[in-house]
């Protein structure tokens, strides 16, 4: 008798868990990324585009190494550190993939993008001609002035160290080359 009722609430739980759809598993990941949108954005467009960045359609798999670099360390943000370290390992990838998936914001109507200063050609190897990101390098197209000219700066000043050759990059520009490439990227 005991047997029997055991093994059909055993039976009821296990048909349960099977019938758990993945929908769910995708709800759960829309849960743990709806906090991001108070500064990444609602629709992406961060609340404050000179200090956040975008993320939705950025690349995969840096945005997966930046969540990770945030919790390990090798890129230190007083924001973004401790928000990183409160993710379960296992979420990183369905997050990052989940940003991923999303349609980089629309750029507003502005003037016509500044002509290229000649040092971008050596960005295009790895950041893509059009300068959209490929594996594993970011879309830099599109990000504002600020937060690229401050990125840029952080590497040539060896402050942000989660790269081998983004600071020598920056480091060989003038502060003036580097503003002039953020201003021309910001425009794009
Ligand atoms: C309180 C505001 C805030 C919240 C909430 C927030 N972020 Fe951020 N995020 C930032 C800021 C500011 C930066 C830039 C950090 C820096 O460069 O020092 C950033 C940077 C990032 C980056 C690096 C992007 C790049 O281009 O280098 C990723 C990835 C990221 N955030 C993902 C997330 C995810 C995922 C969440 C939600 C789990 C989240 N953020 C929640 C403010 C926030
Ligand atoms: C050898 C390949 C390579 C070249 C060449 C290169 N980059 Fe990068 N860049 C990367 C990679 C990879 C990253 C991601 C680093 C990380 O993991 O944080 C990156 C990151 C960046 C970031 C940070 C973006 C963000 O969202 O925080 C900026 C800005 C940047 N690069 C600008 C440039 C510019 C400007 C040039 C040309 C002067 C350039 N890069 C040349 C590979 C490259």
């Amino acid at each position: 008798m005991f047997k029997r009722v055991s093994s059909v609430v055993l039976g009821a739980g296990f048909g349960l868990v099977v019938a758990l759809p993945p929908a769910n598993a995708q709800d759960a990941i829309e849960a743990k990324a709806q906090p991001c949108a108070a500064c990444h954005g609602a629709k992406g467009v961060p609340t404050d585009a000179k200090t956040i960045p975008v993320i939705w359609g950025q690349e995969q798999s840096y945005l997966m190494k930046q969540l990770r670099d945030f919790r390990n360390g090798e890129r230190n943000s007083a924001i973004m550190s401790p928000i990183a370290k409160d993710l379960a390992e296992g979420d990183l990838r369905k997050i990052a993939a989940y940003f991923a998936a999303k349609t980089w914001p629309a750029k507003s109507a502005s003037a016509k993008p500044p002509s290229p200063p000649k040092s971008i050609a050596q960005c295009q190897a790895c950041h893509q001609p059009n300068l959209q990101g490929g594996m594993p390098a970011p879309r830099l197209a599109g990000l504002s002035y600020e937060y690229l000219a401050a990125s840029m700066r952080a590497f040539a000043a060896k402050e942000r160290t989660n790269n081998l050759d983004m600071p020598q990059f920056m480091h060989m520009l003038t502060e003036r080359e580097r503003n002039a490439i953020a201003r021309y990227l910001s425009a794009l």
